[in-house]
């Protein structure tokens, strides 16, 4: 089943468009089929893309208006990743769709005759809780919060949360709260330690582990329009993006097949092949900044951090594909 996934806040500059693209970067660079929806007008998702949304002649509004065909308007940047622009023409039109019947799921019809074609849907909202994110909230399976531990991102949760249980209640019955990403973190300041503490407090089953720092990568990354495992790959920005990714993954059922794949694929190998692979993933994460895993528990983190880097070489030895990967090992 595609899961489609929301990332939202109605709050500008916590962080979501760069955990969107960063997140369907990982994900599609991982083998899955990835489509990521720039529901904001100001076109940032489709920029960081490196596209020039401005010049775009077709966006996800004509699609919104039923004016044109999906293939006429997704742009192809891989094989595996896809994207719906967006730009500021749009903003204009969301007063007139106001009026349009089943307003509220516009997002869910243009996304339903195509969700087949992808493991993952990302959604990146605009900073307001108006037509455009119920939209995203009606179509998505799971949403995410997106937070810079501030105080004025902290007041923005509580009308979000209401905003779910309207929307659960009386949109859409199966969508799921799957939690809080704490993104733009700098917990020198003991401001940002208290809010923690609030945050750990109120969401003690939702609050991803994983939290993303303040790393000036990431808004290098985003003015070059591209994602930050394509611009360094060994920042500190690729680093925590990808351990929020591991953990959204580790609950999937695709996800822990796909794990189990890569283990049999390296216990099948000659035991001199497994070990100098186990010399590069050691290689590759001494290059990452440790000091992460110093705050959490050391010997798991680390351990899991190098099965990371273990499944990432059996990734590039024997790609894993994401439909018929299973069937095809069994073979
Ligand atoms: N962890 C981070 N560290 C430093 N800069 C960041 C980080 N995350 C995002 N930024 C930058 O902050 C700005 C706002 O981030 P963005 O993802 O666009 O937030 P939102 O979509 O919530 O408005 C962008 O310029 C982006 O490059
Ligand atoms: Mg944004």
């Amino acid at each position: 089943m595609t899961r489609i996934v929301s990332f939202i806040i109605q709050k500008g500059g916590c962080g979501k468009t760069t955990t969107t693209v960063n997140t369907a970067s990982y994900l599609s660079r991982q083998g899955y089929r990835v489509l990521a929806v720039d529901l904001d007008p100001q076109g940032n998702l489709t920029q960081h893309f490196g596209y020039d949304s401005e010049s775009l002649d077709l966006t996800l509004l004509d699609l919104f208006q039923d004016n044109t065909r999906f293939d006429d308007v997704v742009l192809r940047r891989s094989e595996s990743l896809h994207i719906l622009p967006n730009n500021l023409a749009s903003a204009a039109e969301e007063i007139p769709l106001f009026h349009t019947i089943s307003r509220e799921y516009l997002l869910r019809d243009v996304l339903f005759p195509v969700k087949n074609n992808y493991d993952y849907i990302l959604i990146d909202c605009p900073p307001n809780l108006g037509l455009f994110s119920i939209n995203a909230l009606a179509a998505s399976t799971d949403f995410i919060m997106v937070i810079s531990p501030e105080f004025f991102p902290m007041k923005a949760i509580k009308p979000l949360y209401e905003t779910y249980k309207m929307v659960r209640q009386k949109l859409n019955h199966s969508l799921q709260f799957r939690g809080v990403l704490m993104a733009m973190c700098d917990f020198r300041t003991r401001h940002s330690q208290e809010i923690l503490k609030i945050l750990q407090k109120n969401f003690p089953h939702k609050l991803f582990r994983a939290y993303i720092r303040t790393n000036v990568t990431l808004k290098e990354a985003s003015a070059y329009g591209v994602p930050i495992f394509e611009y360094d790959e060994h920042s500190a920005g690729a680093f925590d993006y990808q351990n929020f990714v591991e953990e959204f993954l580790r609950d999937d059922d695709r996800n822990i097949r796909k794990r189990e794949y890569y283990q049999r694929r390296f216990e099948s190998l000659p035991v001199e092949e497994q070990e100098e692979i186990m010399l590069f993933a050691q290689r590759n994460l001494s290059s990452y900044n440790q000091s992460r895993l110093d705050l959490q528990n050391n010997n798991q983190a680390l351990q899991e951090a190098l099965l990371i880097e273990r499944n990432k070489i059996i990734e590039k030895l024997f790609p894993y594909r994401a439909s018929a990967m299973v069937e095809d090992w069994k073979k």
